[in-house]
Order: C-alpha cells, then sequence, then structure tokens
C-alpha cells in the first residue's frame, strides 16, 4: 500500500516535471536547451555527415555480431577448424540440442568480447587524453587487422587472434562512437543520436546475415568472403574518420580552446555559440577538478547511476537476444532446418530488427522509457514461454519438428526480436549515456560498455552448452529473467524522458528508493559545512 501511494506521488511529481519541460521546450524554436540555458545553432550538413560516419562504428559491432552464427553453422568452415563439431552436426542420432556444443566453436564467438571488454577501459583513456578521432582511427586500424587475420586463416590460433583484434577495435568504437554522437548533437538532438549508433548496430546484424546467405553457397572459401567483408565498415571508418571532426569538447578537455571554439562555430554553423563554449569550458573545469572519475563512481551518490547502467547492460544481455543474434542460423538448424532455410530466416529475423528499431527512434521521447521497456517485457515474455512450450512438446533429441510449427516459432522470434528492438536494444545503450553527472560520464560509460561486453561474453561463450543441457527450458530461463527485468523497471528505474540532464539528480533525490543516497550525500556536505 505504502508503495503504491509512494508511486503515485512520485508519477504525480514526474507529470509536473515533464510538464515544466514541455513549457520550455515550446519555447526554444531554434535553441537546444542546456539545462536552463540556451544555445544557438543548427543542424549543419558536417554534423549530419560526420554522425553518419562516426556511426560506421555500430556497423563493425553489428556486422560481427550478425557474421558469427552464420559462418559457424558453415560446413566448410566447421570441417576444417572443428571437425568433431562437423562430424556431430551430421550423424542422424546426435542429440538435436548438442550439436553445436563445443568450447572452442563457442571461444570463437565470445574471444572478442572479452576482448572489447578489456580494451574498453584502456579506449575510455586515449578518449580523454587524445581525443575521440584517433580512438575511432585506432578502432578502425585494429578492426582492419583482425579482419586479415581472420580472412586469411589457416589454423583456429590466427583464428582467435583475429577475433581478439576485432573485439580490440568493438572496444574502442564502442566507448568512442556513442560519445562523440552525443558531443557533436545539439543539445535537443541528443536522444535521437544516439538511437543512429543502435540502428547502425541493426544494420550491421541485417548485412552480416545477408552476406551469410549468399555466401554459404561459394564453396569452400564462402566463409572467408564473409568474414573479409567486415573490412568494408573499418575501411570506411578509417578514411571518413580523415573527414570529421574531433568534438570542441574534447578539444577544450585537452585544452585547445581556440581549436575547440572555432570548432564549435562550424558544426553549430552559427557565430554566436559563446553561452554553449562557456559551458563546455565549465565542464571541463568541473570534470578536471575531479582527480579520479573512477574513486568518485564509487561514492554513495554515483550508487543509482552505476547500479541501473550496470543492472541495464545486465538485463540487455539477459533478455536473451544474443542467442538469437549469434546463433539463430544455428538454432533453426536444431530444429530441423535445412541451411539456406535457417539463413534465410535469419534475414527475416534481421530486418525486424532494423524496422522495430526505428519504431523506437519515433517512440521515445513521446511514449517514454519505462512504457516501452515493460511493453517489451510482457512481448518478450509471452514470446519465449511460446517457444521454450513449442520446443519442449515438438522437439525431441532426435527428431525435426513440424514446418507449420518451425514456421511458428520463426514468427514468435520475430515478435520477440521486435520488441527487444524498440525497447532494450537502444534504451540499454541511451539510458546509460543520459543519467552520469558529468564528472563521472566518461568512467560510468566505460563500465557501462564493458558490462555490456562481458555479459554478452558469457552468454557467446555458454549458450551452445545451455542448450545442450537445458534444451527447450532454456527459454524458460530467460523467459524468468524478463519477470526480475520487468519488477526492475517498476519499482527502480524512475522515467528519464524529457529531463534535462542537468536536472537528472532531482530524479533520484524524489525515487522512493534512490532518495536514501541522495540523503546521505546531502547529509555528508551538511556536515562538511
Ligand atoms: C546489444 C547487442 C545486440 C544488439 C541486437 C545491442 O544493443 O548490445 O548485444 O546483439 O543490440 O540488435
Amino acid at each position: 500500500m505504502r508503495h503504491l501511494v509512494v508511486q503515485w506521488g512520485e508519477k504525480f511529481s514526474g507529470q509536473i516535471n515533464v510538464a515544466k519541460n514541455l513549457l520550455r521546450s515550446e519555447n526554444l524554436n531554434s535553441m537546444s536547451s542546456g539545462g536552463d540555458k540556451q544555445f544557438e545553432g543548427k543542424i549543419t550538413v558536417y554534423v549530419v555527415i560526420c554522425g553518419i560516419i562516426a556511426a560506421t562504428g555500430g556497423l563493425m559491432f553489428g556486422y560481427d555480431i550478425g557474421i558469427s552464427g552464420g559462418v559457424t553453422s558453415m560446413d566448410d568452415f566447421l570441417e576444417r577448424f572443428f571437425p568433431k563439431v562437423f562430424e556431430r552436426k551430421h550423424m542422424a542420432k546426435e542429440n538435436n540440442y548438442c550439436k553445436f556444443d563445443n568450447q572452442n566453436l563457442q571461444l570463437f564467438t565470445s574471444s572478442l568480447y572479452l576482448a572489447a571488454l578489456v580494451s574498453s577501459f584502456i579506449a575510455s583513456k586515449v578518449c580523454t587524453k587524445c581525443g575521440r578521432k584517433i580512438t575511432m582511427q585506432a578502432a578502425s586500424i585494429f578492426f582492419l587487422l583482425g579482419v586479415i587475420f581472420d580472412a586469411f586463416a589457416l589454423n583456429i590460433a590466427m583464428l582467435i587472434i583475429g577475433r581478439i583484434l576485432l573485439g580490440v577495435g568493438v572496444g574502442f568504437a564502442n566507448q568512442a562512437v556513442p560519445l562523440f554522437l552525443s558531443e557533436i548533437a545539439p543539445v535537443h538532438l541528443r536522444g535521437a543520436l544516439n538511437i543512429l549508433f543502435q540502428l547502425d548496430v541493426t544494420i550491421g546484424i541485417f548485412v552480416a546475415n545477408i552476406v551469410n546467405y549468399f555466401v554459404a553457397n561459394i564453396h569452400p572459401w564462402g566463409w572467408r568472403l564473409a568474414l573479409g567483408l567486415a573490412g568494408v565498415p573499418a575501411i570506411m571508418l578509417c578514411f571518413g574518420s580523415f573527414i570529421i571532426a574531433e568534438t570542441p569538447t574534447s578539444l577544450i578537455e585537452r585544452e585547445m580552446l581556440t581549436e575547440g571554439l572555432a570548432m564549435l562555430k562550424k558544426i553549430r554553423g552559427v557565430d554566436n555559440v559563446q553561452a554553449e563554449y562557456e559551458e563546455l569550458l565549465h565542464a571541463s573545469e568541473m570534470a578536471r577538478q575531479v582527480e579520479n572519475p573512477f574513486k568518485n563512481l564509487m561514492k554513495r551518490s554515483s550508487r543509482p547511476q552505476l547500479v541501473i547502467a550496470i543492472s541495464m547492460q545486465i538485463f540487455q544481455q539477459f533478455t536473451g537476444i544474443n542467442a538469437i543474434m549469434f546463433y539463430a542460423p544455428v538454432l533453426f538448424q536444431t530444429m530441423g532446418f535445412k541451411n539456406d532455410a535457417s539463413l534465410l530466416s535469419a534475414v527475416i529475423t534481421g530486418i525486424v530488427n532494423v524496422l522495430s528499431t526505428i519504431v523506437s527512434v519515433v517512440l521515445v521521447d513521446k511514449a517514454g522509457r519505462r512504457f516501452l521497456l515493460l511493453e517489451a517485457c510482457v512481448q518478450m515474455f509471452i514470446t519465449q514461454v511460446a517457444i521454450g512450450g513449442i520446443l519442449l512438446v515438438n522437439l525431441k533429441s532426435t527428431n525435426e519438428i513440424d514446418h507449420t510449427l518451425a514456421t511458428w516459432v520463426v514468427v514468435l522470434v520475430c515478435l520477440y526480436v521486435a520488441s527487444f528492438a524498440w525497447s532494450w536494444g537502444p534504451l540499454g545503450w541511451l539510458i546509460p549515456s543520459e543519467i552520469f553527472p558529468l564528472s563521472t560520464r566518461t568512467a560510468g560509460f566505460a563500465f557501462a560498455v564493458s558490462s555490456n561486453m562481458f555479459f554478452t561474453f558469457v552468454i557467446a561463450q555458454a549458450f551452445l552448452s545451455m542448450m545442450c543441457h537445458m534444451r527447450a527450458g532454456i527459454f524458460f530461463f530467460f523467459g524468468a529473467w524478463i519477470v526480475v527485468m520487468g519488477l526492475f523497471v517498476i519499482f527502480l528505474l524512475p522515467e528519464t524522458k524529457n529531463i534535462p540532464i542537468d536536472e537528472m539528480t532531482e530524479v533520484w533525490k524524489q525515487h522512493w528508493f534512490w532518495k536514501r543516497f541522495m540523503d546521505e550525500d546531502t547529509k555528508d556536505e551538511k556536515a562538511k559545512n
């Protein structure tokens, strides 16, 4: 009862905040709001070009997610590097759920994410000391090296070294690109530009699905082409990054004030950028005073943001999405689809993923974060349980399931992917990027990126073994996590739609649970005075 009353109170005060913000935004016209201040500027062609080029970092990430599932289901690839899996796959009596259970095969997929996890912390330092542009260039070089190792691999060692280099590239790109996009965007377009990154991730996955489909029939080197084509977005980012600007924030942070001011004028397309410039100067001065952002992040008052950023990443991965993104072709083959049919089904889920992400771009600032996340929990829960139920009843160890039922599973997978794509997919990245105060923003974001990579690694490494042991129960396992994350959103995730980043602390102070952490902080401050 008490909770209900508290929630109503919260909802009511949330509505007042939203109303205040709407009123404010109506007065903005061509101005952008930075908290209570207003900055001049328009969307320049230059910003659009920079945004498109930088977002190719998302393409690199997405292409990798999508390509590994297809490659690991190709016979030429399996026969050459994983002969045991190849034999098992073709043995009629082999258990359906265990055909692909092989630690080395999973290591091929997961090693990339382990490397990305470690490198995102190094990338956060490079980003601060050398700038976003150099970090993106480094990402594309690591990525290209990885592509060369993988496309020309002669043995497992070369394959894994290639994956590790790709992982370092992904770690660098995922740290620099979202930051870059947020920093060049006019403040009122920050959310939309941030989701551009996720949109590119989904396009990358989709393109990889199509490539898998076409190269599967090129024998015996189709898989080399699939892995080699990952070089295309890397080359685009490498050459493109010579055209793009360094962000004014990074230039000012590194004390290149004149260059920072000139760049700000260039990307905003107006001369009067004094207000925004001063804000950036102030913000970078404040950030400089924080000697160790990582230490600052451990303070009690950072607990709400840190817990939410890390939980969003754990939950994003425990929706089970990457079981589909990495292993959809493998999963469809498990149900008895032939090679082509399973790769084609992966193409279908890929297009659903892209289109539903666009839904999120349109809805996120209207319907709000909580609504999208909760709606998706319901849709994902129902579809996971239905898929689990169908497989439990119909897919035994050594049979194939009926064609109509298998088609139903593909439809359910599409409904599941759609709900992920308009919620936990983009919001998993957006929410951590908007809740930290400036003093802990890059460090906090590095934690978010690395947690994402860690749990992506866990799922990539464990899924095929889990499927072998838990069989259809794997879908109920993810379903149970979805209930937990729904409760998390209901009780612990406040709405951040339309709240300026500078006023975000108020959200924690008014929240029934998180306010206790802010109270302590206020008490500490009072005691010091
Ligand atoms: C996630 C990836 C996932 C992708 C699917 C991203 O937000 O971080 O792990 O594969 O969405 O579209």
